[in-house]
Protein backbone atom coordinates (compact mmCIF):
# COMPACT_ATOMS: atom_id res chain seq x y z
CA UNK A 1 0.00 0.00 0.00
CA UNK A 2 1.62 3.60 -0.78
CA UNK A 3 2.86 5.28 1.97
CA UNK A 4 -0.72 7.61 3.60
CA UNK A 5 -0.24 11.09 4.73
CA UNK A 6 -2.64 13.59 6.61
CA UNK A 7 -3.18 15.81 4.34
CA UNK A 8 -4.37 13.20 1.77
CA UNK A 9 -7.56 14.08 0.29
CA UNK A 10 -9.26 10.41 1.00
CA UNK A 11 -6.96 8.57 3.31
CA UNK A 12 -6.71 5.32 2.17
CA UNK A 13 -6.30 3.47 5.31
CA UNK A 14 -9.23 1.52 7.23
CA UNK A 15 -10.83 3.74 9.40
CA UNK A 16 -10.08 2.90 13.84
CA UNK A 17 -12.06 5.91 15.14
CA UNK A 18 -11.29 7.20 18.80
CA UNK A 19 -11.97 9.72 21.02
CA UNK A 20 -9.74 12.39 22.44
CA UNK A 21 -10.39 15.04 24.87
CA UNK A 22 -9.50 18.89 24.49
CA UNK A 23 -9.64 20.87 27.75
CA UNK A 24 -9.08 24.58 27.92
CA UNK A 25 -10.13 26.85 30.35
CA UNK A 26 -13.13 27.93 29.03
CA UNK A 27 -14.73 24.69 27.53
CA UNK A 28 -13.89 20.86 27.60
CA UNK A 29 -14.54 19.21 24.19
CA UNK A 30 -14.92 14.68 23.31
CA UNK A 31 -13.72 14.49 19.43
CA UNK A 32 -13.60 11.69 17.54
CA UNK A 33 -10.48 11.25 15.57
CA UNK A 34 -9.36 8.87 12.93
CA UNK A 35 -6.61 7.04 10.93
CA UNK A 36 -5.27 9.43 8.43
CA UNK A 37 -5.97 12.78 9.74
CA UNK A 38 -3.20 14.57 11.93
CA UNK A 39 -2.96 14.03 15.49
CA UNK A 40 -5.36 11.25 15.84
CA UNK A 41 -3.90 9.96 18.73
CA UNK A 42 -4.39 13.48 20.85
CA UNK A 43 -5.13 17.57 20.32
CA UNK A 44 -1.45 18.26 19.00
CA UNK A 45 0.57 20.52 21.35
CA UNK A 46 0.43 23.34 18.71
CA UNK A 47 -3.22 23.72 18.55
CA UNK A 48 -3.59 23.41 22.57
CA UNK A 49 -1.30 26.39 22.61
CA UNK A 50 -2.93 28.04 20.05
CA UNK A 51 -6.45 27.79 21.79
CA UNK A 52 -4.72 28.67 25.00
CA UNK A 53 -3.23 31.95 23.85
CA UNK A 54 -5.46 33.72 21.48
CA UNK A 55 -7.63 36.23 21.98
CA UNK A 56 -11.11 36.40 21.86
CA UNK A 57 -12.48 36.32 18.17
CA UNK A 58 -14.02 39.20 16.55
CA UNK A 59 -17.24 39.67 15.17
CA UNK A 60 -17.50 38.45 11.63
CA UNK A 61 -16.74 35.31 9.71
CA UNK A 62 -13.54 33.15 10.56
CA UNK A 63 -11.63 30.66 9.00
CA UNK A 64 -9.79 27.94 10.63
CA UNK A 65 -7.40 26.77 7.43
CA UNK A 66 -6.74 23.08 7.45
CA UNK A 67 -8.79 22.11 10.14
CA UNK A 68 -8.34 18.89 10.62
CA UNK A 69 -10.99 16.59 12.81
CA UNK A 70 -12.10 20.18 13.73
CA UNK A 71 -10.49 21.28 17.33
CA UNK A 72 -9.86 25.10 15.92
CA UNK A 73 -13.32 25.23 14.05
CA UNK A 74 -15.49 23.77 16.95
CA UNK A 75 -13.86 26.14 19.63
CA UNK A 76 -14.14 28.96 17.71
CA UNK A 77 -17.73 28.01 17.08
CA UNK A 78 -18.15 27.33 20.55
CA UNK A 79 -16.49 30.94 21.33
CA UNK A 80 -18.28 32.73 18.69
CA UNK A 81 -21.88 31.50 19.08
CA UNK A 82 -22.84 34.65 16.91
CA UNK A 83 -20.28 34.02 14.45
CA UNK A 84 -19.91 31.67 11.55
CA UNK A 85 -16.97 29.93 10.89
CA UNK A 86 -15.21 28.28 7.85
CA UNK A 87 -13.84 24.86 8.29
CA UNK A 88 -11.67 23.96 5.30
CA UNK A 89 -9.38 20.94 4.92
CA UNK A 90 -8.30 18.71 1.70
CA UNK A 91 -9.16 15.61 3.62
CA UNK A 92 -12.15 14.42 3.10
CA UNK A 93 -11.57 12.56 6.18
CA UNK A 94 -11.25 15.23 8.27
CA UNK A 95 -14.08 17.07 6.92
CA UNK A 96 -16.25 14.10 7.87
CA UNK A 97 -14.66 14.32 11.48
CA UNK A 98 -15.45 17.55 11.75
CA UNK A 99 -19.41 17.73 11.31
CA UNK A 100 -19.17 15.17 13.69
CA UNK A 101 -17.38 17.05 16.45
CA UNK A 102 -19.47 19.75 15.36
CA UNK A 103 -22.61 17.85 15.83
CA UNK A 104 -21.43 16.62 19.08
CA UNK A 105 -20.81 19.92 20.67
CA UNK A 106 -24.18 21.40 20.05
CA UNK A 107 -22.87 23.80 17.00
CA UNK A 108 -24.60 24.92 13.87
CA UNK A 109 -22.32 27.69 13.36
CA UNK A 110 -19.80 25.97 11.34
CA UNK A 111 -19.65 25.40 7.32
CA UNK A 112 -17.19 23.10 6.22
CA UNK A 113 -15.69 22.36 2.89
CA UNK A 114 -12.97 21.25 0.48
CA UNK A 115 -10.95 24.56 -0.32
CA UNK A 116 -12.48 24.77 -3.89
CA UNK A 117 -15.98 25.07 -1.80
CA UNK A 118 -15.56 28.11 -0.48
CA UNK A 119 -16.92 31.42 -1.71
CA UNK A 120 -14.19 33.09 -4.00
CA UNK A 121 -15.66 36.92 -2.38
CA UNK A 122 -15.76 35.42 1.23
CA UNK A 123 -13.75 37.46 3.41
CA UNK A 124 -12.52 36.48 6.67
CA UNK A 125 -12.29 38.67 9.89
CA UNK A 126 -9.91 36.10 11.31
CA UNK A 127 -7.82 33.27 9.65
CA UNK A 128 -6.76 30.59 12.64
CA UNK A 129 -4.43 27.67 11.39
CA UNK A 130 -1.97 25.22 12.49
CA UNK A 131 -0.55 24.77 8.86
CA UNK A 132 0.44 21.33 7.26
CA UNK A 133 4.38 22.28 6.94
CA UNK A 134 4.92 18.39 5.95
CA UNK A 135 3.18 19.57 2.56
CA UNK A 136 6.49 21.27 1.77
CA UNK A 137 7.73 24.98 1.21
CA UNK A 138 6.40 25.61 -2.23
CA UNK A 139 2.97 24.43 -1.60
CA UNK A 140 2.90 25.86 1.82
CA UNK A 141 4.07 29.58 0.76
CA UNK A 142 1.49 29.11 -2.05
CA UNK A 143 -1.38 28.24 0.79
CA UNK A 144 -0.85 30.63 2.69
CA UNK A 145 -0.23 33.61 -0.19
CA UNK A 146 -3.77 32.39 -1.38
CA UNK A 147 -5.81 32.54 1.87
CA UNK A 148 -4.07 34.79 4.58
CA UNK A 149 -4.69 37.87 2.44
CA UNK A 150 -8.44 37.31 2.84
CA UNK A 151 -8.08 37.96 6.52
CA UNK A 152 -8.28 40.53 8.27
CA UNK A 153 -5.60 38.64 10.77
CA UNK A 154 -4.00 35.86 10.87
CA UNK A 155 -2.72 33.35 14.01
CA UNK A 156 -0.62 30.23 13.01
CA UNK A 157 1.34 27.99 15.30
CA UNK A 158 4.58 26.54 13.89
CA UNK A 159 6.50 24.34 15.39
CA UNK A 160 10.18 26.17 16.03
CA UNK A 161 11.88 22.99 14.71
CA UNK A 162 9.77 22.84 11.64
CA UNK A 163 11.06 26.56 10.56
CA UNK A 164 8.50 28.70 12.32
CA UNK A 165 11.18 31.52 12.34
CA UNK A 166 12.03 31.23 8.38
CA UNK A 167 8.38 31.74 7.81
CA UNK A 168 8.14 34.07 9.81
CA UNK A 169 10.80 36.09 7.73
CA UNK A 170 9.62 35.09 4.36
CA UNK A 171 5.72 36.46 5.41
CA UNK A 172 7.70 39.49 6.23
CA UNK A 173 10.11 39.93 2.98
CA UNK A 174 7.99 37.97 0.56
CA UNK A 175 4.45 40.16 1.27
CA UNK A 176 5.45 42.57 3.50
CA UNK A 177 2.85 41.08 6.04
CA UNK A 178 4.01 42.38 9.92
CA UNK A 179 4.28 39.57 12.14
CA UNK A 180 4.58 39.63 15.19
CA UNK A 181 5.34 36.40 18.01
CA UNK A 182 2.68 36.41 20.43
CA UNK A 183 3.78 33.21 22.20
CA UNK A 184 6.84 31.02 22.65
CA UNK A 185 5.91 27.75 24.53
CA UNK A 186 6.72 23.95 24.39
CA UNK A 187 8.36 24.21 21.19
CA UNK A 188 6.36 26.27 18.92
CA UNK A 189 5.97 29.79 17.83
CA UNK A 190 2.17 31.01 17.73
CA UNK A 191 2.69 33.83 15.21
CA UNK A 192 -0.08 37.09 14.93
CA UNK A 193 0.09 37.82 11.12
CA UNK A 194 -1.45 41.27 9.48
CA UNK A 195 -1.38 41.29 5.97
C1 LIG B 1 -1.15 20.34 10.85
S1 LIG B 1 -2.75 19.78 10.34
C2 LIG B 1 -3.82 20.64 11.48
C3 LIG B 1 -5.16 19.99 11.64
C4 LIG B 1 -6.07 20.58 12.72
N1 LIG B 1 -6.32 22.00 12.48
C5 LIG B 1 -5.47 20.41 14.09
O1 LIG B 1 -5.06 21.41 14.67
O2 LIG B 1 -5.42 19.27 14.59
C6 LIG B 1 -2.96 20.65 8.80
C7 LIG B 1 -4.19 20.30 7.99
O3 LIG B 1 -4.14 21.01 6.74
C8 LIG B 1 -4.73 20.21 5.75
N2 LIG B 1 -4.29 20.67 4.42
C9 LIG B 1 -3.21 20.29 3.70
N3 LIG B 1 -3.17 20.94 2.54
C10 LIG B 1 -4.23 21.77 2.51
C11 LIG B 1 -4.75 22.70 1.56
N4 LIG B 1 -4.14 22.93 0.40
N5 LIG B 1 -5.89 23.36 1.85
C12 LIG B 1 -6.53 23.14 3.03
N6 LIG B 1 -6.09 22.27 3.96
C13 LIG B 1 -4.97 21.59 3.71
C14 LIG B 1 -4.29 18.80 6.10
O4 LIG B 1 -5.13 17.82 5.48
C15 LIG B 1 -4.37 18.83 7.64
O5 LIG B 1 -5.60 18.38 8.09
Amino acid sequence: MPLSHYFDTTPSGPSAPRTVVLVLPDLTLELTTDRGVFSAEHVDAGTRLLLQEVPPPPAGVLLDLGCGYGPIAVTLARRAPAGRVWAVDVNARARALTATNAAAAGVANIEIGAPDEVPDDLRFAALYSNPPIRVGKAPLHDLLAAWVPRADIAYLVVSKHLGADSLARWMQAEHGWRVRRLVSRVGYRLLEVHP
